[in-house]
């Protein structure tokens, strides 16, 4: 069964808890979408202390620019992992070992427009493989098919390295993106507008 993890994009920290409490009874993983309104055209709450004691598992997706000044201050105890994207990053090497350096797992997301070539120096030094199925900065936004491709090449580069596909996931495609060979399915809007929560990530879940 493919792992579904419920992204949260929300500008203030109530909304943040809003979400989290609807979700809590069918999972402990959240996505939590960082933005800083420069790396992409919108912002997200960006106060990390404040959810040191969200009760929830989470992994950081860090739409921002030079993540690595802020990798320190995502590093919460209940946070799982950190994904940059490549398309952030100056010295990517510098980067992973300073993500290794605070314990934390390590992701790398590609936007629609990279290419997976981009990732062969660091793919065995990382965890995660984030394949982008939208260009970063909303949810809602419709699935770009040509994306799928790019999940077979990253297991190619690394048979065992996890990939996740973020952006556009909904019950229509999630099919064809676990046949792809991925292995995590990061979704917001097919589920935060499903009027069944719980019915919605099962059918994600397949
Ligand atoms: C897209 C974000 C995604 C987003 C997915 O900018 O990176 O994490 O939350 O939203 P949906 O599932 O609505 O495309």
């Amino acid at each position: 069964m493919v792992e579904v993890i419920p992204a949260i994009l929300e500008k203030t920290l109530e909304e943040i808890h809003e979400k989290v409490k609807r979700i809590r009874p069918y999972t402990k993983m959240i996505q939590l979408d960082v933005m800083d309104g420069a790396f992409v055209p919108n912002e997200t709450f960006r106060n990390p202390w404040q959810l040191r004691d969200l009760p929830v598992t989470m992994e950081v997706h860090l739409m921002i620019e030079r993540p690595v000044l802020f990798v320190n201050s995502w590093a919460l105890p209940n946070v799982q992992r950190l994904i940059v994207h490549y398309e952030a990053v100056d010295n990517m090497e510098h980067l992973i070992q300073h993500i290794r350096q605070t314990g934390k797992k390590v992701g790398i997301a590609i936007n629609p427009s990279t290419s997976t070539f981009e990732l062969k120096p660091y793919i065995n030094d990382i965890d995660l493989v984030v394949v982008m199925g939208v260009d970063p900065g909303f949810s809602g936004q419709s699935f770009q098919y040509d994306v799928l491709e790019k999940i077979k090449e990253v297991k190619k580069l690394r048979p065992d390295v996890l990939v996740e596909v973020d952006g556009g996931v909904n019950a229509d495609n999630r099919d064809d993106i676990v046949a792809a060979g991925c292995d995590i399915l990061a979704a917001a809007s097919f589920l935060w507008k499903s009027e069944d929560l719980g019915a919605a990530l099962a059918q994600l879940r397949g």
